[in-house]
């Protein structure tokens, strides 16, 4: 490992034009042992390279089904790790760069939702199912595995909510409170209904009776790529062009989520989109590079960003082509660098979570 041909910054220092000869060949030679994963969020030169694209829903779902022996994430890391917790254990997930991490899955740390829990059940009786979004660490999806809760992601979030129903009295969600609040609030919980935890403050900064009432507890988490759109922003484009169609991910606010015609997971975007007729204007509060995909995809349609710059997620911009060539080329060597392991102190409980929620649909 110690030749420059042989580490990372050499790959940095080639040109596209050799970085993809060279994924190409090592896709070649690792042949069906290799699926290369990619989120929707990857730019443009990462995603020709993937064998399925998707988002975390889709994903995680391939991942359950396939038999790869290297399954390389284009994506970031809690997606890698859920893939890790529901493949056989001789498979092996692996990761382009291990750092890419996910801003809105660190707004929330195991240790302050043990206490928020154990707050909450000493001040009320009611039975409550703890859900996880999806982007968030192993020891949360463990946790809501053995509180007889689930995981949700961005496309089933209102069946996760239907089933904890079907089941308690409250919903604890975590860690973003956007999805949570929007996706009870599309299903009928009025917002007085819905309250705010906020970890810094004692009982989540609300009076016992406000958490006694409550039927949905949200932490308070949010993504700061989807922070960037607002609905005063929106408003005005839209008095400009009355015909535009707004469709968002839920990751956006209450305001943004309430004035938008159409919102959805990143693969129900994508989906609403195609389906629609040429001659359309749509205006998508997601990702730059996927909406910048859409752009290229659907030159029939007009499609422009909910903003006027391009919000971007850093995490997932961490996933470049010389990182791909490297993961790819050190496999081929028989190097099974950047692997992503779950320990099965989690991987247990996580795994009883992720599978609730895959029997959703
Ligand atoms: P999707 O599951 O909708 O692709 O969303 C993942 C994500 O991280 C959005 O920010
Ligand atoms: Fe996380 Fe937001 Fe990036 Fe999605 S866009 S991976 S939620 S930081």
């Amino acid at each position: 490992m110690n030749r420059k041909s042989d580490q990372p910054d050499y790959f940095k220092s080639l040109p596209a034009d050799e970085l993809h000869r060279r994924i190409s060949n090592s896709k070649k030679a690792l042949g069906r042992r290799l699926l290369i994963l990619g989120h929707h969020y990857m730019t443009d030169d990462v995603i020709a390279h993937t064998d399925e694209r998707g988002d975390s829903f889709g994903l995680a779902k391939i991942a359950a089904g396939t038999d790869a022996e290297y399954i390389v994430f284009c994506g970031v890391h809690f997606m890698a790790e859920t893939a890790d917790i529901i493949t056989k254990s001789e498979q092996k997930v692996f990761i382009p760069d291990p750092h890419a991490g996910c801003f809105l899955a660190d707004c929330a740390r195991i240790q302050d939702v043990e206490k928020a829990w154990k707050d909450i059940r000493k001040i009320t009786s009611d039975n409550i199912i703890p859900i996880t979004y999806v982007n968030s660490g192993a020891e949360m999806k463990a946790f809501c595995g053995e509180h007889g809760g689930l995981v949700c992601t961005s496309s089933n979030s209102a069946a996760a909510l239907k089933w904890a129903f079907e089941r308690g009295d409250k919903v604890f969600f975590f860690p973003d409170q956007h999805l949570g609040r929007n996706t009870a609030y599309g299903m009928g919980i009025p917002l007085d209904e819905i309250i705010l935890w906020n970890a810094d403050e004692t009982l989540g900064g609300n009076g016992p009776e406000a958490v006694r009432d409550a039927r949905v507890i949200l932490w308070d988490g949010f993504c700061d790529v989807h922070q960037e759109f607002n609905a005063a922003y929106i408003e005005k484009l839209r008095r400009k062009n009355p015909d535009m169609k707004i469709i968002v991910h839920p990751e956006c606010d209450f305001d943004v989520a309430r004035v938008a015609d159409y919102m959805g997971s990143t693969a129900y975007i994508i989906e609403r989109i195609a389906r629609a007729p040429a001659g359309t204007h749509w205006a998508v509060a997601t990702e730059r590079n996927l909406v910048n995909r859409l752009k290229q995809k659907f030159p029939d349609k007009r499609i422009e960003i909910l903003q006027t710059f391009e919000p971007y997620c850093k995490s997932m911009a961490q996933i470049t082509l010389a990182r791909l060539a490297f993961q790819l080329d050190q496999l081929e060597k028989g190097r099974l660098i950047n692997r992503v392991i779950v320990s099965e102190k989690f991987a247990e409980g996580a795994r009883i979570a992720i599978n609730r929620m895959l029997e959703l649909s």
